[in-house]
């Protein structure tokens, strides 16, 4: 049996690596006002040893490596990681902020990458600098529609908040009348330092409801979803791209997730909500095997969302405080 299977017969063929815990960015769902403190730089993944544990991961059977942070493109190296990554036989992608896109264009083309997540919480420019502490609207902006140019597919990742922008769902919607865009409504989740509370969330059913009010059930078409994705995709008859919806609070994938963490500081999170973590970097350091740990880290998974496996779990919580924050696990 392969090691990147679980007790529930589910084969992890995608890992999610974080390159950095840094960012460009400060957006309030991901961490704190102060800001988080970061891993000392000895103890961050050098290249080298991302390479060797993405290699071990890909003899085992992983298809395909997504590349997160913090903001994976500000790591001074990320054109080097992502050359050395594209030598292995794998889909490789990332998920940026969009901000310094532009100048990896080349090493994206060099490197066979087809596809990127962005993520744009807001089409105005005050409440996207409300939402990111920083204003580079407009750059993000320009550089989805430089990726689009360029022949990306793009997924544009938006956070929906009740009360801030949710508002703009269906502007969203109307920017896939005319550009190829995959708009991804997400679900705010819980993370140490977010301020997340039940009240905040706008569900599934409420983005479906307001779609339906704003475009009538007929015009929209609902799109068929890949066993393993996070995603339940629409589309609006004739416009050129689609939404999808990811449901992590109220409507779950779990039973299709093929997903396991890397951390930064080289620790395997076998579920985005799990606060247990294996050291797999000082494993490698020692020069031992990292295959047991791997194995291991994936047997102890659970079948549903760990230590959340209900929704009055969310109901009954302010802060996932024993968590991290989002930017130290990168989604
Ligand atoms: P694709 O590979 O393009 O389908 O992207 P993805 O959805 O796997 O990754 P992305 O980094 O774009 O994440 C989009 C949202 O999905 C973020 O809010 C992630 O936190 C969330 N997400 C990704 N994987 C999981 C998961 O395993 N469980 C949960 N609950 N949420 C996830
Ligand atoms: N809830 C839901 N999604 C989040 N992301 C970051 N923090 C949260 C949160 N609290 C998403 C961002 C980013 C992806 C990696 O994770 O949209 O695109
Ligand atoms: Fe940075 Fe992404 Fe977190 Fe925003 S969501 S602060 S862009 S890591």
């Amino acid at each position: 049996m392969s090691i990147l299977q679980d007790k529930f017969g589910r084969e992890h063929n995608y890992l999610r690596i974080s390159i950095t815990e840094r960012c460009n960015l400060r957006c309030t769902y991901c961490m704190p006002a102060e800001g988080i403190e970061l891993s000392p730089k000895s103890h961050i993944m050098s290249y080298e040893e991302i390479f060797d544990i993405a290699k071990e991961f890909v003899a085992h059977g992983v298809t395909k490596i997504r590349l997160t942070g913090g903001e994976p493109l500000v790591r001074k190296d990320a054109h080097v990681i992502l050359e050395k990554l594209a030598t292995l036989p794998v889909r490789l992608t990332l998920t940026t902020n969009g901000v310094l896109v532009d100048r990896f264009i080349d090493t994206f083309k060099k490197c066979g990458i087809k596809s990127l997540n962005v993520s744009l919480d807001s089409l105005d420019i005050e409440k996207n600098t409300k939402i990111t502490r920083r204003n580079y609207f407009k750059r993000v902006y320009d550089n989805i529609l430089l990726l689009l140019e360029e022949g990306f597919q793009v997924k544009v990742n938006c956070v929906l908040m009740k009360g801030f922008n949710d508002d703009e769902i269906i502007d969203f919607i109307n920017l896939t009348q005319k550009l190829p865009l995959h708009i991804r409504f997400i679900e705010f989740m819980p993370f140490d330092g977010n301020r997340w509370n039940f009240d905040k969330l706008v569900s599934l059913k409420t983005i479906l409801e307001r779609v339906d009010a704003a475009f009538g059930q007929d015009e929209i078409l609902k799109l068929e979803d890949a066993p393993n994705d996070t995603t339940k995709a629409y589309k609006i008859k004739g416009f050129k791209g689609d939404f999808a919806i990811i449901s992590s609070v109220t409507n779950p994938f779990c039973d299709g997730c093929n997903r396991i963490r890397l951390t930064a500081n080289g620790q395997l999170k076998n579920c985005l909500f799990s606060t247990a973590e294996t050291d797999l970097l000082s494993v490698m350091r020692a020069g031992r095997s990292i295959v047991p740990i791997i194995e291991k880290t994936i047997l102890a998974k659970r079948a549903v969302r760990n230590g959340m496996e209900t929704l009055e779990d969310f109901k009954n919580m302010d802060s996932h405080s024993q968590n991290r924050s989002m930017i130290k696990i990168g989604g």
